[in-house]
């Protein structure tokens, strides 16, 4: 089975604006809310190149905290985070959290979780909350922030049939879409106590059209796959899908383009 990764940390740290705004006013809001005690270990999932956890989870977070330690399951990721942003209290590992070996080694060893944008290309979330679960102390709280619909995986499902030797992989690999109910009985059943579970449509507007779409092929894991002289042929025909879905809104006299989007936040606490 293949995998999503997404490998090219430079390029993703460049076209993060969407998540970067939702990160921070998501964390704003929630950790008014979270007790917090002296000397916190705060785990971060799925921390791509780390920009995020350095810039805007870590300065929240630096008054509060004992260690930091944000984790990837891309080596590419964890290495280039580690060189930029790795300090005395912020660690960055190599870490899938479907992987319960790799997760016990840290058996309740954290007073926080997070995890932003991470949790729509995790194939087994049942798993990974029980993860999640095993690796908070008692009392620990967590907040996950990620897309309730994966727009790469709706843009796949549209694709012309050409494509599909490149992408059957990552079609087959059903990204199973729960219903907001079924989330919540998955968390219980993981061990958590939902204090809120939270999700609404919202809109982030980028420049231009090729803006959003190097937002999109940032993290496109076919591009790893497909021959390099067939680059931009993927791409026009991407460009040509994101505009038939309802999912963005040209503006025709300034070109902004709009994305409508879907997150989900879940603040949750291990029973
Ligand atoms: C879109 S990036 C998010 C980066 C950052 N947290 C942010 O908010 O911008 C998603 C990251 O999740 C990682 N990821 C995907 N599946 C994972 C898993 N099973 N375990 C750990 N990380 C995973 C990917 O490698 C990728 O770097």
């Amino acid at each position: 089975m293949l995998f999503v990764e997404m490998i090219c940390p430079n390029q993703y740290a460049k076209t993060n604006g969407l998540q970067r705004k939702n990160v921070e006013d998501t964390s704003k809001k929630y950790m008014k809310n979270m007790v917090w005690k002296s000397n916190e270990i705060i785990l971060d999932i799925g921390c791509g190149p780390g920009d995020i956890t350095s810039d805007i989870l870590y300065p929240l977070l630096k008054n509060k905290i004992n260690q930091l330690i944000a984790v990837d399951k891309s080596l590419e990721m964890v290495k280039y985070a580690k060189k930029r942003y790795g300090c005395s209290k912020m660690d960055f590992k190599v870490l899938d959290i479907e992987n319960a070996n790799d997760c016990s080694f840290y058996s309740n060893k954290f007073t926080k979780i997070f995890s932003f944008f991470c949790l729509h290309w995790v194939h087994n979330k049942v798993d990974s909350l029980r993860n999640m679960n095993l690796m908070l102390k008692s009392d620990g709280e967590m907040l996950l922030n990620y897309l309730f619909i994966n727009p790469i995986v709706e843009l796949y499902k549209l694709m012309d049939e050409e494509w599909n030797k490149y992408i059957k992989d990552v079609k087959q690999t059903s990204h199973v879409s729960y219903s907001l109910d079924e989330l919540r009985e998955i968390i219980i059943k993981a061990g958590f106590r939902i204090i809120n579970l939270e999700s609404s449509v919202k809109k982030y507007t980028y420049s231009d059209l090729p803006s959003l779409l190097n937002t999109f092929k940032a993290v496109d894991d076919v591009y790893n796959f497909l021959p390099q002289d067939l680059h931009d042929k993927y791409a026009a025909h991407v460009k040509e899908k994101v505009c038939q879905t309802q999912m963005i809104e040209i503006s025709p006299i300034t070109g902004r383009t709009t994305l409508m989007y879907i997150p989900i936040t879940v603040h949750a606490i291990k029973d």
